[in-house]
């Protein structure tokens, strides 16, 4: 039973201050005091994206288990993927704290970490000790604040990692790293996915498997930006998008006096930014390449309005820290009713349906 029992805990976890619950919760579930959902496999929401077959379409995003400390935790909630990081290769502490907010009014947070992780060698040696165990694990990618060679520092990642990482997500959107996102631009873009990707290639011969590497944008983006980035994920051979980080916009904000913390804005107000923003990449980069829609995501509802609007697979974050632990299993088994209601034989038939409407 990880309903009612875990929605107290977590409405528990806000009598402290954001990362002290963060912190707290990771304690628990790596105590294994959260009961395991039993969620069925059901057979309409399996896909398979990017070569790797997902068991549901509903995944945590990074940031949460910014350590690889619990993906196995929250494999067993329900979540059908969970992504680790961002990871750095050297640790670093991130920005001065306070530096998690909640807008509770709102069921958004505003953060500026800043890439707080204990870098490679640390999450490295707790993948390797899960090995071999099911469940789709991804490895969000980074470039240290101080990185003399930013793209070395990614290409490090791949290399790192390569045996224990499902998928990897090269994280170019963070706002709370200097400069980081500027990474976004056409040159600089072509230059990293270049050396990515080549250094993906060499793994593979090496370890006879190609891992999919998909990459993280920003919701802040021009239409020219967009045009760049989606040229250049056409231009190599990239996996996917993650479509988006977090936001900069401080709109529809009702808590105006914590909206003037600095840091990105995640959580239900990034919903329709974020869901506008990955219909006008669908609509770039045409129906082939997959697209993991981000952003707001706290319904069985809001994901398949995702998936309408040209997702492949979501991802959430802030909502959990809202509606708690059990958020992934009531999402998945929404989205097994509505398919019930709508009388659709799977999920995939639903993508890009609703492309039009959000563009
Ligand atoms: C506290 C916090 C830390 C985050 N850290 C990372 C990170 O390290 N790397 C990353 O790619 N995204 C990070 N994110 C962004 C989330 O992965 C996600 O893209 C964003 O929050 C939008 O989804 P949501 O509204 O469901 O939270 C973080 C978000 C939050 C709230």
């Amino acid at each position: 039973m990880i309903g009612p029992l875990s929605a107290l805990a977590s409405r528990s976890l806000f009598a402290f201050d954001p990362e002290t619950a963060h912190g707290l919760s990771i304690r628990a579930l790596k105590s294994g005091v959260m009961p395991a959902c039993r969620l069925g496999e059901d057979a309409r929401l399996v896909q398979t994206v990017a070569g790797i077959r997902f068991p549901n379409p509903v995944g945590l995003a990074a940031g949460y288990d910014k350590n690889a400390e619990v993906p196995d935790a929250m494999l067993k909630l329900g979540f059908g993927f969970t992504e680790v990081g961002t990871l750095t290769p050297r640790p670093q502490a991130g920005n001065d704290k306070p530096r998690i907010f909640r807008l509770v009014e709102d069921r958004a947070v505003i953060n500026r970490l800043g890439f707080n992780n204990e870098g490679h060698d640390a999450a490295l040696g707790r993948l390797s000790a899960r090995a071999g165990r099911p469940g789709i694990v991804g490895v969000n990618i980074g470039a240290n604040k101080d990185a003399a060679d930013r793209v070395a520092d990614y290409v490090a990642g791949i290399r790192r990692f390569y045996a224990v990482a499902s998928y990897f997500t090269v994280n170019i959107s963070s706002p709370n790293t200097p400069g980081l996102r500027d990474l976004q631009a056409r040159e600089s873009l072509g230059a990293l996915l270049g050396a990515v990707l080549a250094s993906r290639a060499e793994e593979a011969v090496r370890h006879g498997r190609s891992v999919p590497v998909f990459l993280k944008i920003a919701p802040d983006l021009t239409d020219e930006g967009l045009d760049d980035i989606a040229a250049e994920a056409l231009a190599h051979p990239l996996d996917g998008l993650i479509v988006s980080n977090t936001t900069l916009s401080r709109d529809g904000l009702r808590d105006r006096e914590t909206a003037k913390q600095a840091g990105g804005m995640s959580g239900a107000p990034l919903m329709a930014p974020s869901t506008r923003v990955l219909a006008r990449m669908r609509k770039r980069v045409g129906p082939g390449l997959p697209i993991i829609g981000v952003g707001g995501v706290g319904s069985a509802a809001d994901a398949m309005e995702k998936i309408c609007a040209g997702a492949d697979l979501v991802q959430l974050y802030s909502c959990m820290v809202y509606e708690g632990p059990s958020l992934a299993s009531t999402i998945v088994k929404g989205l097994s009713a509505l398919l019930d209601r709508d009388g659709i034989s799977s999920i995939r038939e639903l993508r890009d349906t609703r492309l039009s409407h959000w563009l």
